[in-house]
């Protein structure tokens, strides 16, 4: 007999518990990008080291970097060892690293002192924080679903083998997970699927199960002219100036269609196939109410020309500048040609491109256009691999299954255009699928001031969680992989 209605019975009242302890985690301002923060970042790896264990699981911190302490440890644990060996083996992947707060006076309570508030225009509430949804909130429901099978059956993962790894760099660009993941590739082998909470539904009554997210290269270019900052009456109309070069030779990017100019960009995309532009138009999605919700009239509905919104964001490539600077930016006005001007500049890229080819065909781009007189800096910011994963996989049809008991709603099948290194990484390194299963929402403002995460949705989460452990365990027999 199935043990999951007591399950689901222990997580919902044990609820408010879960949720105080969610806002204790919320509390610890893990900022892995910032050196100041790192104390911080390694006491929110041993928090959620210590909930692993208190459910049961042998939980562990691993130092990361070279030498072994520089980077942020990993959180690993593993649970079910005693399982017969072709019971399935779910890798768990999270993060507990947040990104920085700025700009903070945007944020209507602090960033690590977290909130419970009415949901605006909705039933229900939500909790505001740094992490509430990326990705802490996320993590949470995983680990009270585990928590929850431990005390409702004494097994925290109804004896199915499970490895949880939970990084503390994901917002920082991953740079010490390739070499972990390396080191560690044999146990890693040993799974089947690697399971991720760390993406959005399709709206807040749809959840929806995300089998592709895209990869990303990340540069930054300085282009250099005069050794000085100078006067620009004395100077201009006789030197360079880099803002105005700068400018030029970025805004040759794109095209008249909105697409990307440099040579060699798309030879190795994956054309959209007729089968995924049929179901994705049949997904419940209105674009013009989606760009409504940030501000933005119909007429915003812009990018690649010959695509939609949806295929644009999940299955096309796109360039994009993340930052620009160069002279004077301050109060007033200074008339000056600066020395220098620098942007950031980012890909975000599908399968089968390479971050690595692309960054090369970005830099030379640049150097052919090199403005006389002037001199690139090309500087290159970690990025991560595309990954997709088959939508026929069984783990896949049983996480669906599980979300279909879980909620009640069938999920729907989506792609994402944001990205998640360690998918590309494991695919690579231990030829593992990924199979996102996320309960995000597009108005819970990741990254930005007053972050969120709907109660409803954190509950839909641990429920999905709750029940797809169930569906493992009762395969037993049945081939899963
Ligand atoms: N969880 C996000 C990515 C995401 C958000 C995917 C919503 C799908 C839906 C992740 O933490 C993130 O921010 N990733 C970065 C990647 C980077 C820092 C290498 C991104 O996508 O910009
Ligand atoms: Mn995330
Ligand atoms: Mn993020």
């Amino acid at each position: 007999m199935s043990q999951l209605p007591a399950v689901l019975e222990r997580l919902s009242t044990d609820e408010p518990a879960a949720i105080a302890r969610l806002m204790d985690w919320l509390r610890i301002p893990s900022i892995s990008t910032d050196p100041e923060f790192a104390k911080d970042v390694r006491r929110a790896a041993q928090w959620a080291a210590d909930h692993l264990a208190a459910s049961g699981l042998r939980a562990r911190l691993v130092e990361t970097g070279s030498p072994a302490g520089s980077g942020h440890p990993i959180v690993m644990a593993t649970a079910g060892d005693d399982a017969p060996p072709d019971s399935p083996h779910i890798l768990f992947y999270g993060h507990y690293d947040v990104q920085p707060v700025d700009p903070v006076d945007l944020w209507s309570s602090g960033p690590f002192e977290p909130v419970i508030r009415p949901s605006s225009g909705e039933l229900g509430e939500r909790i505001v924080a740094r992490g509430a949804c990326d990705d802490k909130g996320q993590v949470m429901m995983f680990l009270e679903a585990l928590r929850a099978w431990k005390l409702a059956t004494g097994k925290p993962t109804a004896g199915v083998r499970f490895t949880v790894m939970l990084e503390g760099e994901e917002e920082s660009g991953s740079a010490n997970l390739e070499r972990f993941l390396l080191e560690h590739a044999d146990a890693l082998k040993a799974c089947h699927v690697c399971l991720v909470s760390d993406t959005g539904m399709l709206g807040r009554k749809q959840p929806a199960i995300t089998y592709g997210v895209r990869g990303l290269s990340y540069t930054e270019v300085r282009l250099h002219a005069a050794d000085q900052d100078l006067h620009s009456g004395l100077w201009g109309g006789r030197a360079p100036n880099p803002n105005a070069e700068l400018v030029k030779v970025l805004a040759q990017l794109w095209d008249a269609d909105g697409r990307v100019t440099i040579p060699g960009f798309y030879d190795a995309v994956r054309p959209l196939t007729p089968a995924e532009r049929s179901a994705w138009k049949r997904l419940a999605f209105d674009p013009h109410a989606a760009l409504k919700k940030i501000g933005l009239p119909p007429e915003a509905d812009r990018g690649e020309a010959g695509y939609t919104a949806l295929e644009r964001e999940w299955a096309r490539p796109t360039a994009e500048i993340n930052g620009i600077s160069g002279g004077y930016t301050g109060p007033g006005a200074k008339t000056v040609i600066p020395a220098s001007a620098s942007a950031k500049v980012s890909f975000r890229l599908v399968a089968d491109q390479d971050p690595a080819v692309i960054r090369d065909a970005f830099f030379d781009f640049c150097r052919r256009r090199t403005p006389p007189g002037c001199r690139w800096e090309l500087m290159d910011h970690s990025g991560g691999n595309p990954a997709t994963c088959s939508t026929d996989s069984p783990l896949l049809q049983a996480a669906t299954s599980a979300v279909l008991a879980a909620t009640g709603v069938r999920p729907v099948l989506i792609k994402s255009g944001g990205s998640i290194p360690v998918a590309g990484m494991l695919k690579s390194i231990c030829g593992l699928d990924t199979i996102f299963m996320g309960f995000g929402l597009d108005d819970d403002r990741v990254h930005s001031p007053n972050e969120k995460f709907e109660l409803d949705c954190y509950r839909m989460g641990a429920r999905s969680h709750a029940a797809f452990i169930d569906a493992l365990a009762t395969s037993k027999g049945r081939s899963l992989k």
